[in-house]
């Protein structure tokens, strides 16, 4: 039988390095030059950079070939990267049997049906962090994004308040971001990472606490700890979910927040249009559940964001296997990664991809839309599982903060930056009046 050989993965030639480097020069961000080479070199490319040799997948096909069809074939956990480290048996960095349990233990704390007092925890929250503003003064929406994320992720699942830990341990909170970040451990994974682990043990010495004063109540509870505590687990093994859940918890919705309010603050029309639909929908009162459904023109807001800045913008996984995808052989142990941003910039699928444009989300917009062509929350059973928490409170805190403030951009240029998560850099930067 004829056997089709495997071709060559692409890989940059000199004249596609340069198109990536100028890109880099004129857009200031380096996914501006990955955007140049998967022009030059498609939607399956390879990008040997010394101590980082890996495969980039662009586009609904692949996608789905990573996500779900050939989903076993790759594996999460690569043993040494700093977030396997990190959160060392987090339902993040484990496969197989072991996933799927932590996944199921946790399913049910993140279902629609406990969202009602989520809500009111996440105008309390917004409030909180609202009330310290000052009429006319400015504000970064980065550092003040962060904090309402903090404060609404401790007290939804973990049931405590952030509060008057906030000051002590924000240092700790960006010090282990910065952590798993993109960095020179990229291409030299023995660099040395001073501060690190300190800010851990700091982070671990709150856990500890928490998982103490809970386990000291007599049974665990309806809640997220509560539910890990009666699955029988270990301090350990609950302090690497707690870790997991809430660093990608956190910094993801204050990315989603931040941007959001970026692309409102820059573009008036969409800014104006947004508040007069807060405005029509609530009153004076708080956001409710029975609110969030009429807020249509906000979510579409919030979902053309995610297409232009994705928090999370790619995906990693390992070649578990030797892997054939459209002809190319992918050798096992090979990083590959899915690229959300490069999907959602593709102007095979997105006419002007540059543009926001909430409409496009609009329920009565007839553009084609092709499964996996927007997936800010991932896809395949090991989607976001957080996906419906995070959609709630950007609704509920962006609302709440439109309610009852203007905003005014202020800041210079913003450029996309890989953190843990795509930040706005060098932050929001408003001026805020209170309305
Ligand atoms: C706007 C906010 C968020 C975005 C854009 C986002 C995005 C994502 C994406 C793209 C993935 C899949 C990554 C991959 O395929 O490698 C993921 C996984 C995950 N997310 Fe989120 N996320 C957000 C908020 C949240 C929240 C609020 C939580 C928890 C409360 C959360 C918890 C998780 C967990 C635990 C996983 C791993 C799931 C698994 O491996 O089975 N995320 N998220």
């Amino acid at each position: 039988m004829d056997t089709v050989p495997l071709r060559a993965l692409p890989t940059a030639d000199l004249a596609a390095a340069r198109g990536a480097a100028s890109a880099f020069a004129r857009h200031g961000h380096v996914l501006a030059a990955f955007e140049a080479l998967h022009d030059a070199l498609g939607d399956v490319f390879r990008l040997p950079l010394p101590g980082f040799d890996g495969v980039v997948l662009v586009g609904p096909e692949a996608n789905r070939f990573l996500l779900v069809d050939a989903r076993d074939s790759f594996r999460w956990r690569a043993e040494g990267d700093p977030v396997t480290r990190l959160l060392r048996q987090g339902v993040l960095v484990t496969d197989g049997a072991l996933h799927d349990e932590f996944r199921e233990m946790m399913t049910p704390a993140l279902h629609r049906r406990v969202f009602d007092s989520f809500i009111a925890s996440m105008n309390r929250s917004a409030d909180r962090v609202i009330s310290d503003w000052r009429d006319g003064t400015r504000v970064d929406l980065l550092t003040e994004m962060r904090r309402v994320a903090l404060l609404v992720l401790v007290e939804t699942l973990f049931r405590d308040d952030f509060g008057p830990r906030m000051t002590r341990l924000w240092p700790a909170v960006l010090r282990t971001i910065r952590y798993i970040s993109p960095g020179p451990w990229l291409v030299w994974p023995g660099v040395p990472r001073l501060g690190y682990a300190r800010a851990v043990r700091r982070l671990d010495g709150y856990f500890h606490g928490l998982i103490a004063r809970r386990r000291a109540r007599a049974g665990g509870g309806d809640d997220l700890v509560g539910a890990l505590i009666d699955a029988g687990l270990s301090d350990e093994v609950i302090r690497d979910q707690l870790l997991t859940l809430f660093i990608a918890g956190h910094d993801t919705s204050t990315a989603s927040l931040a941007w959001t309010f970026y692309t409102l603050a820059t573009h008036p029309d969409a800014l104006a249009r947004a508040r007069e639909e807060v405005d029509a929908v609530l009153g004076d009162g708080a956001p409710t559940a029975a609110h969030l459904r009429p807020l249509r023109y906000l979510e579409c807001v919030i979902k053309e964001t995610a297409r232009l800045y994705p928090p999370i913008h790619l995906g990693s996984r390992i070649a578990a296997v030797d892997i054939e995808y459209q002809g190319y052989r992918i050798p096992a142990g090979t990083r590959v990664v899915y690229s959300i941003y490069l999907t959602h910039r593709d102007r095979r699928h997105w006419p002007e991809p540059e543009r926001f444009d909430p409409d496009r989300f609009a329920p009565e917009s007839h553009e084609p839309r092709i499964a996996y062509s927007y997936l800010p929350f991932g896809g395949g059973p090991r989607n976001c599982l957080g996906a419906a928490f995070a959609q709630v409170e950007a609704k509920v805190v962006v609302a709440r903060i439109l309610q009852r403030y203007d905003v005014r951009f202020v800041g210079g240029r913003v450029r996309p930056r890989m953190r843990a998560t795509l930040e706005p850099n060098p932050g929001v930067l408003v001026e805020v009046r209170k309305r």
